[in-house]
């Protein structure tokens, strides 16, 4: 397999852009910037720049594209990327203008590239630091291919941002959209890796040898562990495989934070999800060694938290199994029960998502964790609802979903709440058990989060179902196809803006 992602050595600089010494000069651009304000780079590209907007070459649409030379400057080339209109601006644009740099340079053999951070949007310095960081980071990655004929890969090697302002608030940023890009990355790499590669045993060797990296203690439950925890949910859908269950356990306990809160954050790692008994249509079937993207991204921020010193506890607990067809699988109409006491009637094999996050859900309790989100490609029906870009939360209370929703615009991962009213709870009422483990197709996404939500206790409690954003199934300038990385960034910004925590 080839290496799919690098992290280029990255410096930050304040001169003039005509003063950078690289291969390639990214300069964003808006698309009412008047000529004005580009004229010494359109003297340098002798009249190009103009031309190619008189013309309507170049519009600097949201993410657009236009090369040229310029002469007399210490970058032999640009690359315009457009921000589309001023008004509609947002740090994330810049973020996005970042990795379409990023990707388009590498497209064109560019291992040294710059990127010019301007200094009329507003964003203070060291926020332009983290997000262009991140973003040429994100774009330093490609989906791991195992063609034996692929030529090598190109990399950025190096990349400099011209950001002007607080210097050690430049050097924060900086610090921050690196952990963070580098962790996104980490994410993507993971769910993109087959199911026969990245099976649970695979998932939690990985998983500690990340976590040791970054200085977490880690924490692997095996199959005997877990039966002894009682973990029923957990292992009903591992019978099914020929491969044992794992949990990992990573914890973040830094000196001097104080006792609580203490951030719990659970993540679904089903490696493979055939369906088990109630078996899956053949096609598509392929596209589920993603389901344990949340688990993915709950390992990625922990050790992104760790390794930026986070001013708060942190649990991760990642729960890890396929879920498979095997003649000791578990059946539609067994009762399952769960570790805390609770009873489970499985009518389709298929909604083991939330099966294994209940009996995670409570052993992160258990650790004494007092907030919980979790994060798991559970519902079909999310992506029905809300589309392929756009992240379901669903969770108690109020306050609690508006804080992790903030989160995940400042990480630029889009979500937005859904209902999770008690109404839905009578859908999956059991005759025989304490309840059903499907709802039926109306509602699905939200009898998926109650389900879940009747193993968080009384804990503010959020689920994040990233069944749509987990995989990108076509390619943008700024994202290629494949796995996202959804969700990392936004569970660390939760994890570093804990002082807000009670001031919804
Ligand atoms: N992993 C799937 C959900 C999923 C579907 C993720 C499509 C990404 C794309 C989950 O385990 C599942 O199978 N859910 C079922 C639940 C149903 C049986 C109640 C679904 O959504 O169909
Ligand atoms: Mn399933
Ligand atoms: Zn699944």
């Amino acid at each position: 397999m080839q290496t799919v992602h690098r992290t280029p050595a990255i410096a930050v600089v304040a001169t003039t852009s005509r003063d950078i010494q690289t291969e390639l000069l990214i300069i964003p651009i808006f698309e009412d910037d008047t000529l004005q304000d580009e004229a010494e780079l359109d003297s340098a590209s002798g009249g190009e720049v103009a031309a190619a907007r008189a013309r309507g070459e170049f519009k600097a649409k949201p993410f657009e594209l236009f090369f040229t030379a310029v002469r007399g400057w210490k970058a032999p080339r640009v690359a315009l990327v457009g921000l589309g209109s001023r008004k509609d601006f947002t740090d994330d644009r810049l973020r996005r203008a970042a990795t379409t740099g990023a990707l388009a340079a590498r497209q064109r053999g560019v291992t040294r590239m710059a990127i010019i951070d301007r200094r009329d949007t507003g964003v203070d310095a060291g926020r332009a630091a983290q997000v262009l960081a991140e973003g040429a980071i994100v774009g330093n990655f490609d989906g791991a291919s195992y063609r034996t004929t692929d030529p090598p890969r190109v990399w950025l090697e190096s990349v400099t941002l011209r950001v002007t302002g607080d210097a050690a608030a430049v050097k924060r940023g900086l610090e921050r959209g690196q952990v963070l890009g580098e962790c996104t990355n980490l994410a993507r790499e993971l769910a993109n890796e087959p199911g026969n590669t990245l099976t649970p045993r695979v998932f939690a060797e990985r998983a500690a040898a990340v976590a040791a990296a970054a200085g977490l203690t880690v924490d692997v439950l095996d199959e005997a562990r877990i039966a002894e925890l009682n973990m029923g949910l957990l292992l009903g859908v591992a019978r099914g495989s020929q491969e044992p269950p794992r949990v990992v356990v990573l914890r973040h306990q830094p000196a001097g934070a104080p006792g609580a809160p203490v951030l719990g954050l659970i993540g679904k790692g089903i490696t493979f999800d055939a369906g088990g008994i109630s078996i899956k249509p053949a096609e598509n079937m392929d596209k589920m060694k993603d389901d344990m993207s949340g688990g993915a991204a709950v390992l990625a921020a922990m050790s992104a938290v760790s390794r930026l010193q986070a001013p708060v506890r942190c649990v991760g607990v990642i729960p890890m199994t396929e879920n498979m067809p095997g003649g000791r699988a578990f059946k539609p109409g067994d009762v399952l029960a769960s570790a805390d006491g609770k009873t489970v009637e499985v009518l389709n094999t298929d909604a083991e998502g939330r099966l294994v996050l209940g009996d995670a859900l409570w052993y992160a309790r258990s650790l004494g964790v007092t907030h919980l989100v979790d994060v798991a490609t559970l519902t079909g029906a999310c992506v029905v609802a809300l589309g392929k870009t756009t992240t379901g939360l669903f969770g108690t209370p109020d306050s609690w979903v508006e804080q992790v929703r903030r989160a995940s615009e400042r990480a630029g991962d889009r979500s937005w709440p859904m209902p999770v009213f008690d109404d839905y709870k009578e859908l999956f009422k059991s005759e025989i058990a304490d309840f059903a483990n499907t709802g039926g197709r109306a509602g699905g996404a939200i009898t998926g989060a109650l389900f879940v939500k009747e193993f968080a206790g009384d804990l503010p409690w959020v689920h994040m179902d990233i069944a749509g954003t987990a995989w990108a199934e076509d390619a943008k300038p700024y994202q290629p196809k494949g796995a996202t990385g959804v969700a990392v960034r936004t569970l660390v910004e939760l994890a570093l803006g804990v002082d807000t925590w009670g001031k919804l």
